[in-house]
């Protein structure tokens, strides 16, 4: 029946061609179109970074100043959609409403469908950018049954995002540009991270020609899930059920004796065995906002930081070269900015969505791209004859 090999979760299977995003796992190197994320979390800013990625190259000051405007430009949202969160109960999480109210962009954008006319591409492209963070806040908005704040074209995509979300019209809203410096690194550090299970899932569901606000729905579902996007609200999750920093040595042996299988979440990576690069960036910006924002005795935090403490010096984390990952800071900068636990994910959704994009348009201009349709080792029963329903036990 053909040739393949079984390569259960695609850890040796090279699915596609892609000039946007290199890692390499073993040196702990992460560059988008060849510039080290160092390099860019030190001097860009998140628009920069969404520019590099879609367009290959560093923008100069009037493209930047274009793009910007490019972007503003869709930062609306339709009040139709505004009307759609009233569906939802108000505890639903904000990743279920993330899901539905980014695929239900695709009835709102019948043009997008038209996918090889490159302009129609671009500006599927923009409005996702533009309005993921609108959706994102109007979700936390709605859980809090606070009223929507509209964007607010003047400030930076990371300002904007935080007055969406935390501004009430009753009051001034003050940007911390603390909070709002951590939240652009954060937005940089998440952006993209080549064929990582949320972006296959774009490139797969994009692969039979979908329209594009409908894969990047499904790159949001896959995002959800506590071993990828949702591992920085476990995170939180997990440092609730310790409870105390006396409890952490406690935990580790748990972890270490494989209890009920516990794992220590946003530790681990499964391209980074050495060190993950965003960690390193996110991890002095981590201590610097607990600091800035006077946090740095509060329970959870002072825990999380002796867990950090506890597993890099154990000789099981060590030997199994499991080190913390970028959303184990970021877990704790979003908790300490005072973001509920459920909107992590959104966020890590709300920077990644220019990756989804970047990569969805990279591969349907690819001249070689398929659809994705991996194959199967069967293990089930060989052909037997059709039993009668009166003959089955
Ligand atoms: N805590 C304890 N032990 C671990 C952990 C962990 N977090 N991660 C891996 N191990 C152990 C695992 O038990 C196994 O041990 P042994 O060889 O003795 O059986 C060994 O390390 C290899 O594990 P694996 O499951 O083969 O590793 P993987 O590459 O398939 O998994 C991972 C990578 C990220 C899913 C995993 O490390 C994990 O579950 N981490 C916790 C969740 C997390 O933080 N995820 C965020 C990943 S980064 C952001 C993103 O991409 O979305």
């Amino acid at each position: 029946h053909g040739y393949f090999t079984y390569d259960p979760g695609y850890g040796s299977t090279g699915s596609t061609q892609s000039s946007i995003t290199y890692i390499d796992g073993d040196e702990g190197i992460l560059t988008h179109r060849g510039y080290r994320i160092e390099d860019l979390a030190a001097n860009s800013s998140f628009i920069e970074v969404c520019y590099l990625l879609l367009e290959g190259e560093l923008p100069n000051k009037k493209q930047l100043a274009q793009f910007e405007k490019n972007i503003t430009y869709h930062t609306m949202l339709h009040e139709q959609i505004a009307r759609f969160f009233s569906g939802f109960r108000r505890d639903a999480h904000p990743m279920a409403v993330m899901v539905a109210v980014v695929g239900a962009l695709s009835a709102f954008y019948h043009d997008s469908t038209d996918i090889h006319d490159p302009h129609q591409r671009m500006i599927a492209t923009h409005r996702l950018i533009a309005k993921v963070p609108t959706i994102a806040a109007m979700a936390y908005k709605y859980s809090t049954g606070q009223p929507f704040i509209y964007p607010q074209n003047d400030l930076s995509y990371a300002e904007n995002f935080l007055r969406m979300t935390f501004a009430v019209p009753a009051e001034e809203y003050k940007i911390n540009p603390v909070v709002a410096k951590a939240m652009d690194l954060i937005f940089i550090l998440h952006a993209d991270h080549e064929q990582n299970a949320s972006t296959s899932t774009v490139r797969i569901a994009g692969s039979s020609g979908a329209n594009p606000f409908a894969c990047i729905a499904a790159g949001i579902a896959c995002l959800w899930g506590p071993a990828h996007g949702g591992a920085n609200e476990a995170v939180l999750k997990m440092l609730a059920e310790i409870g105390d920093k006396s409890k952490v040595k406690d935990y580790i042996k748990r972890v270490k004796n494989k209890e009920d299988n516990t794992r220590l979440m946003g530790f681990g990576h499964r391209v980074y065995k050495n060190y993950d690069p965003r960690a390193a960036v996110i991890r002095t910006a981590c201590h610097d906002v607990l600091d800035a924002l006077g946090k740095r005795g509060e329970p959870l935090l002072d825990l999380a930081m002796e867990l950090e403490r506890v597993a890099l010096e154990d000789e099981y984390f060590i030997s199994h070269k499991l080190f913390p990952n970028v959303d184990f800071y970021s877990g704790i900068i979003l908790q300490a900015i005072g973001f509920p636990t459920s909107m992590f994910t959104v966020l890590f959704a709300v920077a990644r969505t220019v990756g989804w994009v970047a990569q969805w348009k990279e591969m349907i201009e690819d001249p070689t791209q398929r659809i994705g349709r991996p194959r199967q080792l069967y293990t089930g029963y060989g052909e037997r004859p059709y039993l009668p329903i009166d003959k089955r036990k």
